[in-house]
């Protein structure tokens, strides 16, 4: 279990296929990332219930193939989880991912909703 991936069948790297990356969530970087940190999505919190994701990166290397949505998921799953809301203020989730992935939308968040809904209690 040290190590993911292998088989894609380049030796240069150790990186593994994108599809299969882990996401972490690092709450005191407010980030979902990658183990090696390379890959990333940043959030702020402007307040306890609403996730702002204000950047989305995924080196070159492993563009094009899923990693960003992955990152994604994971952010939108866990505002889900809490009864967040969502800002998506990151080009990539307003522009790509929520129109791939509408049923998202649910969770975006527009000012005309109450600005504190009720998170839940975890
Ligand atoms: N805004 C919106 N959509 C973007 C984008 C951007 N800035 N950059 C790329 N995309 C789209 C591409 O059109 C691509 O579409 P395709 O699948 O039809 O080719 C799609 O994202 C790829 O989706 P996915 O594979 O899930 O994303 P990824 O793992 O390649 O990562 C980025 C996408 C944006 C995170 C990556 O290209 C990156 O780090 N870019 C530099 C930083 C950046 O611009 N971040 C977004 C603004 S905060």
């Amino acid at each position: 279990m040290a190590k993911r991936g292998g088989g894609g069948g380049t030796d240069d790297r150790e990186e593994a296929p994108p599809e299969t990356e882990i996401i972490v969530w690092r709450e005191e970087a407010r980030r979902f990332e990658t183990p090696d940190g390379e890959a990333f999505l940043q959030y702020r919190l402007p307040s306890p219930a609403v996730m702002d994701v204000v950047h989305t990166y995924v080196p070159r290397s492993k563009r094009g193939r899923g990693l960003a949505a992955r990152l994604c998921d994971a952010a939108f799953a866990h505002a889900r989880g809490r009864g967040m809301r969502v800002v998506p203020t990151c080009s990539y989730v307003s522009d790509t991912y929520l129109p791939r992935y509408p049923a998202w939308n649910e969770l975006v968040y527009n000012e005309d909703q109450d600005p504190n809904p009720n998170p839940s209690s975890m």
